[in-house]
């Protein structure tokens, strides 16, 4: 079985709106109704969870309802960091199953709304042969590594090679007992910390491989105030059933100027 497991419990301070972003409507929607829709939608997707920012329960519970999401079978409140949030999924998740029983999961982001059912199926077709799995693409700047030496600001200490180098996106998708078994580990080191879920089984589970499949452009992350009219603008040009066969038209469009791109206009 799989479920996944939509990470809303943050509240959005850089986008910086009284509500968290994932409530932000985005093309008639709120974002947290895409994403749910697109696992409702996919067909490798068994059941979902939400773990939701605090006080914002019923308002999930709304949308779901009003939707008639039928495979959201639970939501509940996440935790203080993102990584609180996955550790009270993975309890929650633990409770509803049977001795020696394993699930597939899939953590991702309410805040990626265009995720395509291309990615959610290679995750899960992934998970048959991999423990861990995580979805990312190429990166298209130069990234590089610096220091701050005080009042004189950053300098760089290293610029890794770009080929090798990738920026991560989600979902992550584990076998429930290897991410709960990762995490029953980083419970007991003092100086556990980390932003995602594969870094605590690269660092917990070195063993593991973690198989990483290929993500997309579209697949962006509603973070800064900027990629609210970017992900507009994104679902604008079209659905995001197949956004890879979407790419050839829109930059046709693009090119022939038949579509004016205004950000923030
Ligand atoms: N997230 C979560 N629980 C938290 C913090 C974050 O489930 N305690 C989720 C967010 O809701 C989001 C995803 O993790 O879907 C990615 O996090 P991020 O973009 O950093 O979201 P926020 O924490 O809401 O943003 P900010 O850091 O600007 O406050």
């Amino acid at each position: 079985r799989t479920t996944a497991v939509v990470l809303a419990g943050g509240t959005g301070q850089r986008v910086g709106l009284a509500i968290p972003k994932q409530l932000l409507k985005i093309a008639g929607k709120a974002v947290i109704e895409h994403t749910l829709t697109t696992f409702e939608k996919a067909d490798s997707v068994d059941d979902v969870i939400v773990l939701m920012a605090p006080g914002f329960v019923p308002d999930v519970e709304k949308i779901v309802a009003k939707a008639g999401l039928r495979k959201v079978r639970a939501v509940i409140e996440g935790g203080a960091t993102r990584n609180e949030t996955t550790e009270r999924a993975i309890t929650a998740l633990g409770e509803g199953l049977a001795e020696g029983e394993d699930l597939n999961v899939l953590f991702h982001d309410a805040v990626r709304p265009l995720l395509s059912q291309r990615v959610i199926d290679d995750c899960v077709a992934a998970l048959a042969r991999y423990e861990a799995v995580d979805v990312a693409i190429p990166s298209a700047d130069t990234i590089i590594v610096t220091r701050t030496h005080g009042q004189d600001g950053e300098f760089i200490t290293e610029i890794p090679d770009r080929s090798r180098l990738r920026r991560g996106q989600t979902p992550q998708a584990f076998k429930l007992s290897t991410i709960r078994h990762a995490y029953e580990i980083a419970a007991g080191d003092p100086n556990f910390q980390a932003t995602d879920d594969c870094s605590v089984v690269l660092k917990y589970l070195p063993d593991v491989p973690i198989h990483v499949v290929a993500g997309d452009e579209y697949n962006m992350k509603v973070t800064q105030p900027v990629d609210v009219f970017i992900a507009d603008k994104l679902f604008q040009l079209g659905s995001t059933a197949a956004p890879e066969q979407k790419n050839d038209d829109v930059y046709r469009e693009l090119l022939t100027g038949k579509t004016v791109v205004v950000f923030g206009g």
